[in-house]
């Protein structure tokens, strides 16, 4: 099968949330290792159950579901499975989100989260070439206190966690919840990123822009509704990372070919393409550019610009941003409009 352009292009991958990569399969491989119980009996029962109706009901069963990861070698398993998964859609580049409040309540040692996943993101450097590491998520349901319980205990993990995130249920849940979190981890020099304008309102955005002082926002996609704020984020070239698979799934926009995704990149905004949670949406990051590209009649050169700037969004030193941009351009010379 030979592959389009865009599908074999090197690209970065900067909004995935690692236990939203679990593969039903493995998903019933873990349940059946670690005796846990679960009302599903095949895949097919598992991806029957992938059809939601917003954010709330998605959240719902990824949190069912991760009730199977239970140690070291679990979250090692599960993150070496999408590596090896990103890196056949020619992924160089990672910046996955890992959500430690989805298994500590259950009994599971935070070491055992954070040492199976970064253990799999070192062996996938030596494997793969791959690069990146973990954004620390943050449930914005939970209070600020046990977000603040979180950071205490990734204090060991400080220098080998990349990035600050918040993810989960956004409406009535805005950025401002978490100011003393996010600023604790800017001094610890953290990058800063969080879900804003998903489902929530353009406000959350902004919130997380002056408050939180983000460097990227997850999704985005809602600042349409107010011009300003386009206006403001093409300006600051502030990028966002879309997942348009994700977004049709989760009815924030009614199908692929009404997503703003090619709006939003005509009107100047730092726009990059990304998975969310592949098996739930359908998809790994090649598909959504595939499909994006053909529901929205992308360009070349607009295809080139959504990869491009997944690497000017990633949060690397300049000398790595460069040699990415460089081979990006070797292996896809100048396309046509
Ligand atoms: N939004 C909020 N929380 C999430 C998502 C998302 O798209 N995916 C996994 N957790
Ligand atoms: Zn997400």
């Amino acid at each position: 099968m030979t592959l389009t352009a865009v599908e074999a292009a090197p690209k970065a991958e900067l909004h995935i949330h690692l236990e939203g990569s679990l593969e039903p399969d493995m998903l019933l491989a873990l349940a059946a290792r670690n005796k846990v119980a679960i009302p599903y009996k095949t895949a097919d029962e598992l991806r029957a159950a992938y059809d939601f109706a917003n954010l709330q009901e998605f959240l719902e069963l990824y949190w069912a579901g991760q009730s199977v990861l239970l140690t070291e070698r679990d979250f090692y398993d599960l993150t070496h499975a999408y590596l090896a998964r990103a890196h056949r859609d020619n992924v160089v580049h990672v910046e996955a989100y890992l959500l430690p409040q989805g298994h500590t309540p259950r009994g599971v040692p935070f070491a055992a989260v954070l040492d199976g996943a970064l253990a799999a993101f070192d062996d996938a450097r030596h494997a793969f070439g791959i690069t990146g590491g973990i954004i620390l998520g943050l449930n914005r349901h939970a209070t600020q206190d046990d977000a603040l319980d979180v950071l205490r205990a990734a204090t060991p993990y400080r220098d080998r966690i990349l990035a600050l995130g918040l993810e989960g249920p956004e409406k009535g849940n805005p950025p401002s919840k978490f100011t003393r979190v996010y600023d604790q981890a800017r001094d610890w020099g953290w990058h800063l990123t969080a879900h804003a304008g998903e489902e929530g309102p353009p406000e959350y955005i902004v919130e997380a822009l002056d408050v939180l002082k983000v460097a990227r926002i997850d999704h985005g996609v809602r600042c349409d509704q107010s011009p300003d704020l386009v206006r403001r984020l093409a300006d600051q070239r502030m990028p966002l990372t879309v997942c348009p698979l994700s977004n049709v799934m989760l009815k924030v926009f009614p199908a692929l070919a009404q997503h703003n995704l090619r709006r939003l990149l005509q009107a100047g905004l730092c726009v990059t393409v990304n998975s969310d949670d592949p098996p739930y949406f359908g998809g790994y990051v090649n598909a959504n550019y595939t499909q994006s590209a053909t529901a929205l009649g992308l360009t070349e050169i607009e295809q080139q610009q959504l990869v491009r700037n997944g690497f000017v969004a990633a949060f690397i030193d300049d000398d790595l941003r460069a040699r990415y941009l460089r081979d990006l351009d070797a292996a896809w010379p100048q396309g046509k409009a």
